[in-house]
């Protein structure tokens, strides 16, 4: 079992004195190319990263317990805007779905950074989902189960983010991105071996907070889906180039990222399976301009990054997430990384920005079991 999990393991013994049935884990992600897309019925590639949220979890009782807090809050109990909303929510969705699940207790234990941008909801949500489809045998599909825990994250917890966290939580496999085509809701897996390649990934935390109720996210939101009406069409997915002279000002510039975005997840998909690196790195550069420019949801933390990568020989950078905030990306020959670490601390002292840290990239496993013990409750 990987540390996570023991320590949610334990943090259950500890509380309940008995041992946990289930103990299950799900992972942070980050987005290699496609920001913004999947609530335009579009296309994401994101990877999960080798951080992640664990539960230990049996039938009976009605109690969940974080560790990251050193809290125990009820299971059954009305919205507190706490963390205990995540689980809540997504039994909120099981039930609505037409299940019934019993009462169940859980400690949670997870090593996502929170409010990031590496989707720490996400990988609480897909961790509850999955270890309730086992303890309860529910036997969903996964794609159901991310289905079910968007519904969680939107209509319970009230955030109205798109389908590709979810996804990446519970379908990543790893060594791995994840194609998702987020209107018919296929996904695919495209191999990402960047060891092979002599190319690392470095994410870089700028520190700045962001929370997806931020009114930036909503604005996004509210932006493309007043462009698709004026193009009358259901989805920007289905705006064409030449569609956006129809539009003008902020309309203009939001679907135009989207519509550029759509098109360079799928370029970035053929690059990678022609191991064409440069392209990619090229691809994802251009998504930093456009997102900068046109969708406008970069900080100059991220742009600082992204510019510091560019002069640093890097092959691509960007800001990967919902934005104004949280982290950004860089693929730049392996070795390259201390390095490029290095300057960012130097640059972001100089310009007066908050101490950034560091995560070593690996395409991780997507949401699993870790141990079952005993049968399905009921
Ligand atoms: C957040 C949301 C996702 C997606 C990204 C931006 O992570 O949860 O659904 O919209 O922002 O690509």
């Amino acid at each position: 079992m990987r540390a996570i999990e023991e320590k949610a393991a334990r943090a259950y013994r500890e509380r309940f004195d008995h041992e946990p049935e289930i103990i299950a884990s799900a992972p942070g992600r980050i987005n290699l190319i496609g920001e913004h897309t999947d609530y335009n019925g579009g296309f994401v590639l994101p990877c999960a990263v080798g951080r992640r949220v664990a539960v230990a979890m049996s039938g009976g009782g009605g109690e969940l317990y974080s560790t990251n807090f050193d809290e125990t809050r009820p299971m059954r109990s009305e919205k507190d805007s706490s963390w205990a909303d995540y689980p809540r929510g997504v039994v909120w969705a099981i039930g609505e779905a037409g299940y019934g699940i019993g009462g169940f207790r859980a400690a949670f234990a997870g090593d996502v950074p929170l409010a990031a941008g590496l989707s720490s909801s996400a990988a609480i949500e897909a961790a509850t989902a999955l270890a309730l489809d086992t303890l309860f045998g529910l036997d969903t599909d996964r794609k159901d189960l991310a289905v079910l825990c968007q519904r969680a994250e939107n209509e319970f917890v009230g955030v109205g983010t798109g389908i590709m966290d979810q996804y990446a939580s519970l379908l990543c496999e790893e060594g791995a991105a994840l194609l998702v085509d987020c209107r018919s809701l296929e996904a695919e897996t495209v191999p990402l071996d960047l060891k092979k390649a002599g190319l690392a990934l470095l994410v870089c935390d700028t520190q700045v907070e962001r929370g997806l109720s931020d009114t930036g996210y909503n604005d996004r939101r509210a932006a493309c889906e007043r462009a698709a009406e004026a193009l009358g069409v259901e989805y920007l997915r289905d705006a064409r180039e030449e569609d956006l002279k129809l539009l003008s000002s902020e309309e203009l510039r939001r679907a135009r990222h989207i519509v550029s975005e759509n098109s360079r997840v799928l370029e970035a998909v053929e690059a990678l399976r022609a191991e064409d690196y440069r392209e990619l790195g090229r691809l994802m550069y251009a998504s930093h301009a456009s997102m900068r420019d046109d969708f406008e949801i970069s900080t100059p933390e991220l742009d600082a990054f992204v510019e510091l990568a560019e002069e640093s020989g890097a092959l691509g950078a960007r800001l990967t997430g919902a934005g104004f905030g949280g982290c950004a990306i860089a693929l730049l020959p392996a070795g390259g990384a201390d390095a490029l670490a290095r300057e960012t601390h130097a640059r972001f002292a100089e310009r007066g920005f908050e101490e950034p840290t560091f995560y070593e990239f690996v395409p991780a496993a997507g949401a699993e079991i870790a141990r079952r013990t005993g049968g399905g409750s009921t």
